[in-house]
């Protein structure tokens, strides 16, 4: 990532600096780093609170006269803390993608009714799995995955997830976008529904949903894309006169740089509404990356400081590999000094991590002040798709994870 900051833009009331020291969730970040020893990710149970309470507000505005329910897609952090804190929170179901998470989700203590179930490349014992599960809201992504549904729980209602051929992501990153031009293999297109609905009808099965995720981290200046995918989908829910509700996915993004206008709320919700309240439908919503990003901080320790040739490096205790989002997807990470600085003072550094490969590099040409007597950083957005898509590569996977109450 190669685009400069120049300004604090990513501050707000529980994450900003307190007389020049960063302050996450009341607490300062140099005694989380202190205690915690780095790598860590720390977590705010009250974001992510705060964020699922500001999507459901927006969802009442759509109307209707059934309940719209919100699901937490675990894949974005499946930290149990957090999971078992939702859960007693009551505000909301959980999103899962294969029968270690729903069996993950159950061991903290959601029941398996909470649970929408939407995965892809279903194996026969994936299925004895899932059947075993009494009320789990069961998605199929494929005419197969209908099929072998079927099988095993002829008579029972489900979801289909459809393939509009359509997609919406941060910045159009066609990484990003599961659903589009390109053929992908997530639901049932199309020309395929016709054969969907009757292999359902063959096992006695009764379509009430129509699921749809077309790509991740969208902000308000995606939301005609958004707009023209609402669109695409409807024609797949007037085929079906049996669906009651309709699940939009996920996708909701939040800011990573500067110029990244925040998600409109009002204006996503008035989307829905124009195309799924009116037809008196429900809406299930399933987002990760908006309820959990923006909720946690990576605490890398700082291990050198050195020019090479005209760059400056900060080396620090941690690789992409404890969070490798970004690296995948090309999606800035941002890293922030604990000390605020002067602004006029501050100078570009390459943040690098400490694994092997070139690519090991969590930002470049960040600015930040002078770093020499810190020896701590933080990297922001490390809520989601980080510590839970960690792997071990060069054995330099050991993470640790605190979530912070309220
Ligand atoms: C089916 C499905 N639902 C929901 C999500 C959550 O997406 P996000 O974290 O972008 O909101 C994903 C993410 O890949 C997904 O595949």
């Amino acid at each position: 990532m190669k685009e400069q900051q120049t300004s604090v833009w990513w501050q707000r009331a529980d994450l900003c600096y307190q007389q020049q020291h960063l302050q996450f969730a009341g607490r300062p970040v140099a005694d989380l780093a202190r205690q915690f020893g780095t790598p860590a990710f720390v977590y705010s149970a009250q974001r992510v609170r705060d964020n699922i309470l500001r999507v459901k507000n927006a969802l009442l505005t759509i109307g209707g006269q059934q309940q719209h329910r919100l699901f937490y897609a675990m894949k974005a952090n499946r930290f149990a803390p957090l999971l078992t804190y939702l859960k007693q929170s009551g505000l909301c179901g959980i999103d899962a993608c294969s029968p270690s998470e729903v069996e993950h989700a159950l061991g903290c203590g959601f029941s398996a009714k909470d649970i929408s179930f939407t995965a892809t490349s279903l194996s026969p014992q994936d299925f004895d799995a899932l059947a075993r599960y009494d009320g789990l809201l069961f998605n199929a992504d494929s005419l197969h995955s209908i099929r072998e549904w079927g099988r095993r729980k002829p008579g029972s209602e489900i979801g289909i997830r459809i393939n509009p051929a359509a997609g919406v992501s941060r910045a159009s990153n066609e990484l990003l976008q599961y659903a589009g031009p390109l053929t992908t293999k997530f639901g049932v297109y199309q020309e395929q529904f016709p054969e969907a609905m009757a292999v359902a009808a063959s096992h006695g099965l009764t379509i009430s949903r129509i699921h749809f995720h077309t790509g991740c981290g969208y902000l308000t200046e995606q939301l005609p894309q958004w707009q023209a995918v609402l669109q695409k989908c409807l024609w797949f829910v007037e085929q079906v006169p049996t669906v009651q509700r309709v699940n939009i996915g996920g996708g909701l993004g939040v800011p990573h740089v500067a110029s990244d206008q925040p998600l409109d709320l009002k204006k996503w919700a008035e989307i829905i509404k124009e195309n799924f309240t009116d037809r008196h439908l429900a809406v299930d919503i399933e987002p990760g990356d908006y309820l959990a990003k923006d909720a946690g901080i990576l605490l890398l320790g700082i291990t050198f400081l050195e020019q090479k040739q005209q760059t400056h490096f900060i080396g620090v205790d941690g690789g992409f590999n404890i969070a490798p989002e970004p690296a995948y997807y090309k999606l800035p990470f941002q890293p922030v000094s604990l000390v605020e600085g002067a602004s006029d003072k501050q100078s570009p550094f390459h943040v690098a991590g400490n694994i092997n490969e070139a690519l090991d590099v969590w930002y470049e040409n960040i600015l930040l002040p002078d770093m020499a007597d810190q020896k701590y950083i933080a990297l922001i957005n490390a809520g989601a798709y980080s510590a839970s898509m960690a792997s071990n590569h060069c054995m330099r996977g050991h993470l640790r994870e605190f979530l912070l109450l309220p």
